[in-house]
């Protein structure tokens, strides 16, 4: 089984090459290649014990013939543009977001045409997808079957992508499968340019020994996923066998990935809690308009059936998220918390 993932030098991409790594196996069949594309390079790449493993380095569209040279039996579709650069950069937005995953699907269609394996493809998709407007306001929970009707470009974009998938699905040049993820914290490293990234910035600033700002008002609520689900529903929506019952993936809607409801001021009263006042009080409030104006468009409740069925669940608090993050990463605390 040939196996590509997209983005694999990103921050869920290392994560999901080194499950893939560590299984050697999708679905329960060995994996024979992990194609890893990105158009930056990292560090453990070439050297992933076990599993067979071939690097692409640049633009995915400048090298669809080196990823399609072989069969793809599944591809994890992770590379994209986040959504404050979106939201900055339309032109941007279109070319990494919708004209990438289009061109991976022609590629996609073109191998199953010429009597290759019908490509798995799973898109990760975002919660960004969904908006509230007064005028279309968004119920109490949010599911699968609620209009999306997003707010922001990268929203727009993901949903464009989702439908056209959708579609290719239906036609049978590919088997798509959405996995939408709720905003993932704590993110380890270097902040990025997601709206959202202040969800892990005011917590693993601090921690490092560094101040941070919260652009939001405290009260406002979130659905986050720590990366440890968010890994494993990404790879549970894509092993899941379609059909109908336990553990199956029914019919042809978008997976929303569990995510855990907080308020901010919650998560900083945890982080308080945990870390103790010093490293707590290194976060001041600045409120950003046109940050609260994306994140605050996204929805914070949801009903989870749908993930629920193939036995995904959220995070169990915030708390558990913090302490994960302490564990998986001990080097990115400057003192040792209280
Ligand atoms: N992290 C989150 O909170 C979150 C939430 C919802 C959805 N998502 C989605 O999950 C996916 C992965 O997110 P992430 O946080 O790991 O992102 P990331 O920014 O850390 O990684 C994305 C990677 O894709 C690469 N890339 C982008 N466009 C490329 C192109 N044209 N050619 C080659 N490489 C390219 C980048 O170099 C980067 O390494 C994205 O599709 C994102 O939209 C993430």
């Amino acid at each position: 089984m040939r196996i590509v993932v997209t983005g694999a030098s990103g921050f869920l991409g290392r994560l999901l090459a080194d499950a893939l790594t560590r299984a050697g196996a999708f679905g329960g069949a060995p994996i024979s290649r992990l194609v890893l594309v990105d158009r930056v390079a990292s560090p453990g790449d070439p050297h992933r014990a076990g599993t067979p493993v071939q690097v692409v380095h640049g633009e995915l569209p400048e090298h669809l013939d080196a990823v399609f040279a072989e069969p793809v039996d599944v591809l994890f579709h992770l590379a994209a543009a986040v959504s404050a650069e979106c939201e900055a950069d339309f032109d941007l937005g279109m070319r990494a977001n919708v004209d990438v995953t289009r061109a991976l699907l022609e590629a996609a269609r073109a191998q199953s045409a010429s009597g290759g394996p019908v490509m798995r493809l799973l898109f990760a998709g975002s919660v960004a997808v969904y908006g509230s407007h007064p005028a279309l306001p968004l119920p109490a929970a949010v599911s699968e079957t609620t209009v999306a009707a997003p707010r922001s470009s990268y929203g727009t974009q993901k949903l464009m992508c989702e439908q056209l998938i959708a579609d290719c699905t239906r036609r049978g040049f590919v088997d798509g499968r959405v996995a939408r993820l709720m905003t993932v914290a704590v993110r380890p490293g270097k902040p990025n340019a997601a709206a959202s990234g202040f969800l892990s910035g005011i917590v693993r600033e601090p921690l490092a020994g560094l101040p941070a700002v919260c652009p939001v008002d405290p009260a406002l609520e979130v659905a986050l996923s720590s990366p440890r689900r968010t890994l494993e529903g990404i790879l549970r929506v894509a092993e899941a066998e379609r059909g109908t019952g336990p553990g199956r993936l029914e019919g042809p809607l978008p997976v929303n990935l569990p995510g855990l409801t907080v308020s901010v001021a919650d998560m900083l009263a945890t982080l308080r809690q945990v870390a103790g006042d010093t490293v707590a009080d290194r976060v001041t409030l600045a409120p950003d308009p046109a940050v609260e104006a994306i994140v605050g468009s996204w929805p914070a409740a949801f009903d989870h059936r749908r993930a629920t069925a193939l036995g995904l669940t959220p995070d169990p608090s915030f708390r558990s998220v913090l302490l994960d993050y302490l564990t998986d990463h001990p080097d990115a605390v400057a003192a040792p918390p209280r």
